[in-house]
C-alpha cells in the first residue's frame, strides 16, 4: 500500500528543501523562466507582434524569475538576485565587458558558495536586529564566550562586539572568501574576535557558553546531537529561524512577526 505523505509533511519537506538549497532552486527557476521566455519569443516571432531585443528578453527573464521565486517562497534577497542576474548579463554583453570580469565574479562566487554544496548551508546574512536579540540573552556582568558557527563575513560578531565588547567572541566558517574577509577585517580593526577556518563539526563546543547558529533545517538534528554531547551544563544553544525538530525551545524571541524567530535551548 502506498501511503500518501500528509499535506503538512509535504510543506515541511518543501520548506526544508527551499531553505537548505536556495541556490539550486534559484538556478532551476532561471531555467524554467528561460523556457517560458523562449516560448514567448517564438510566439512574438511567429505572429510578428514586435521585435524582441536582448535587453527586453533579459527584462522578461528577470520578471519571470522574480515572480516564480516569490511564489516558491525564496527570501527577498533571492528575488532581487533573480531579477538582476539576467539583466546584468545582458548589460555586460551589450557593453562588451572584458571576460576577466566574468571570471573574477565566478571565482568570488565559487569561493563563497562551493563549500555549501556539501554542507547544504549556503551563505545568507541574518537580519541586523539579531545582534540586539542575542545581546539581550547574555548577562552583562560575565565575560562569556560566544561562538557563531558558520560566521559568514563576521557581521553578527563585529556588530555584537561593538555594542558589548566584554565578551570573548569566536567565529568558524567553512567558505574561504567570507572567512578571509572576516579574518582580515578583524586584523585591520585590531579586533579580539577569533575567526577560525573550517567546519564547526570538528570543533569542540564545550569551550563556549553560548553557541549561535544560523544554518538550515537540514542540519538541526545533528547539531542538537553534537550540542548534547559536548556543551556544558548551563550553556545555551541558539538558532536563528530554524527550530530543532520535536524539541520545544526554552526561549523564543520574535519581536516582529515578519522576521524569523530566535530559538534557544538551555543545556
Ligand atoms: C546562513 S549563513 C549565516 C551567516 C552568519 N552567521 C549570519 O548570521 O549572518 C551560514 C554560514 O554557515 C557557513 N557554513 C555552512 N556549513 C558550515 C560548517 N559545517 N562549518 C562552518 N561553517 C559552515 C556557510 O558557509 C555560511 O557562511
Amino acid at each position: 500500500m502506498i501511503v500518501e505523505p500528509s499535506k503538512s509533511s509535504l510543506l515541511l519537506r518543501w520548506a526544508s528543501l527551499v531553505s537548505g538549497r536556495p541556490f539550486v532552486i534559484a538556478i532551476a527557476i532561471q531555467l524554467i523562466s528561460l523556457c517560458l521566455n523562449y516560448c514567448l519569443f517564438c510566439l512574438t516571432e511567429a505572429f510578428h507582434f514586435f521585435t524582441i531585443t536582448i535587453l527586453f528578453f533579459s527584462l522578461i527573464q528577470g520578471l519571470f524569475s522574480l515572480l516564480i521565486s516569490y511564489f516558491v517562497g525564496l527570501k527577498w534577497w533571492w528575488l532581487v538576485i533573480q531579477f538582476l542576474l539576467p539583466n546584468f548579463v545582458a548589460i555586460f554583453l551589450a557593453v562588451g565587458i572584458s571576460p576577466n570580469i566574468y571570471l573574477t565574479l565566478l571565482i568570488v562566487f565559487l569561493l563563497c558558495y562551493v563549500p555549501s554544496w556539501a554542507s547544504r548551508v549556503p551563505f545568507y546574512p541574518s537580519s541586523r536586529s539579531i545582534q540586539t536579540q542575542l545581546l539581550s540573552l547574555l548577562p552583562q556582568n560575565k565575560n562569556h564566550s560566544f561562538i557563531d558557527i558558520g560566521s559568514g563575513f563576521g557581521g553578527v560578531l563585529f556588530g555584537m562586539q561593538r555594542i558589548h565588547p566584554n565578551c570573548r567572541y569566536f567565529g568558524i566558517e567553512l567558505a574561504p572568501l567570507p572567512w578571509l574577509f572576516s579574518f582580515l577585517f578583524g586584523k585591520l580593526k585590531r579586533s579580539s574576535i577569533v575567526f577560525k577556518f573550517g567546519r564547526y563539526e570538528k570543533l569542540n563546543l564545550a569551550e563556549f557558553d553560548v553557541v549561535f547558529a544560523y544554518l538550515s533545517p537540514v542540519v538541526m538534528p545533528s547539531l542538537w546531537g553534537k550540542a548534547k554531547r559536548e556543551m556544558q551544563a548551563g550553556s545555551l544553544l541558539l538558532s536563528y529561524e530554524f527550530p530543532i525538530p520535536s524539541l520545544p525551545p526554552h526561549i523564543t524571541i520574535q519581536p516582529d512577526l515578519n522576521q524569523p524567530a530566535l530559538f534557544g535551548w538551555r543545556i
